[in-house]
């Protein structure tokens, strides 16, 4: 008997491929590039197996409801994974799959760029350049902080922080520091990374790049203190979710010179609307949440979400990183550990 999944969005081709060749397996998909209405969702889970969804789905105790009792798999093509309700899908016996490691180079490469746009205001720069702001060359317009002898804190060291300080460092930063619920000896060891609380990663970062996962102990964890702690000088940057940063305080300090910018690729809520305050500061640099977002990485990210669903479907426990979602959040609020 095939099993039943739906698929709530349009993979990408890798993915798609492979639930396709899998024989013993029926699916559905949403065949559209948005995310497909919650009462559609509602209605098109009823009885099955598998399920694989996006970032933009949330897999609460409703969703699971409505699929019924032979949901075996939910996979989702994301590493983060505050959109499950984690305690109703072990509550169920619900196999759980993510997608870490494939997208780190990817996510890494994307935090440097944004991390250098907002640093050396290049977004405020060529919109000068290309409406009549550029007059003249002057001695210190548009100068921003440079990279070379600063110190860059990183806020949740899993894999993905790694791979930036080890792409930061040819830049000559002097410095890494990192914060995180316990050390991590073995990451840090990679980075040369010293091991500092949250409050002397506010104090001393020049760079702050948050790359934790959302969970409630980092939920708001970059607010109004946090900021007050940074130096002027200083450089938010934001790969991980919105739900961590305060967005108020973080408008505030901004807006008050508290800090010098922040680069976001990641808010509350996505989207951001259009006339929010953020968008009017020339110092935040925001991004539509597109860490991940190169051809790569997405198409690696479907193969992996479809190779979690199907061995979920087998009930099989060794191809995949399926149960590793439970675990870690036992472990810390590290994105990617
Ligand atoms: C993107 O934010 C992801 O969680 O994969
Ligand atoms: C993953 O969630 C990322 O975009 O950092």
């Amino acid at each position: 008997l095939a099993h039943r999944v739906y698929i709530t969005r349009k993979v990408p081709p890798e993915g798609l491929e492979i639930v396709r060749r899998c024989g013993r397996v029926k699916f559905e998909l949403w065949d559209s590039d948005d995310p497909v209405p919650r009462d559609e969702l509602l209605k098109k889970v009823k009885g099955v197996d598998g399920l694989l969804c996006m970032l933009t789905e949330k897999v609460d105790a409703e969703l699971l409801d409505a699929a019924g009792p032979n949901l075996k798999v939910l996979s989702t093509m994301s590493v983060g994974f505050d959109h499950l309700c984690l305690d109703e899908l072990k509550k169920r016996g619900i196999r759980v799959g993510y997608t870490p490691d494939v997208l780190t180079d990817a996510v890494a490469e994307l935090t440097v760029a944004l991390l250098l746009a907002t640093s050396r205001r290049l977004i405020e720069a060529a919109h000068e350049a290309k409406t009549g702001g550029w007059g003249t060359w002057r001695t210190l317009w548009l100068c921003g902080y440079e990279l070379a002898n600063s110190t860059v804190g990183i806020l949740g060291l899993g894999r993905i922080g790694v791979a930036i300080a080890e792409r930061l460092k040819p830049f000559k930063v002097k410095k890494f520091l990192y914060t995180d619920v316990a050390p991590r000896p073995q990451l840090a060891e990679m980075i040369n990374a010293e091991y500092v609380s949250l409050e002397e990663l506010a104090k001393q970062s020049d760079f702050l790049a948050a790359c934790c996962a959302l969970t409630p102990e980092t939920q708001g964890i970059c607010n109004r203190k946090l900021f007050s702690q940074m130096k002027k000088n200083a450089i938010f940057i934001n790969t991980s979710r919105g739900g961590i940063v305060n967005q108020e305080d973080l408008y505030e300090a901004l807006s008050a010179g508290q800090i010098a910018a922040a680069g976001l690729d990641v808010t509350t809520p996505e989207p951001l609307p259009t006339d929010h305050p953020l968008f009017k500061l020339k110092n935040c640099v925001i991004l539509p949440h597109i860490a991940s977002a190169s051809y790569t990485t997405r198409n690696a990210m479907s193969a992996l979400a479809a190779n979690n669903l199907l061995a979920g479907l087998r009930g099989s426990q060794s191809l995949t990183r399926h149960h590793r979602a439970q675990d870690w959040r036992e472990k810390g609020h590290t994105q990617d550990g």
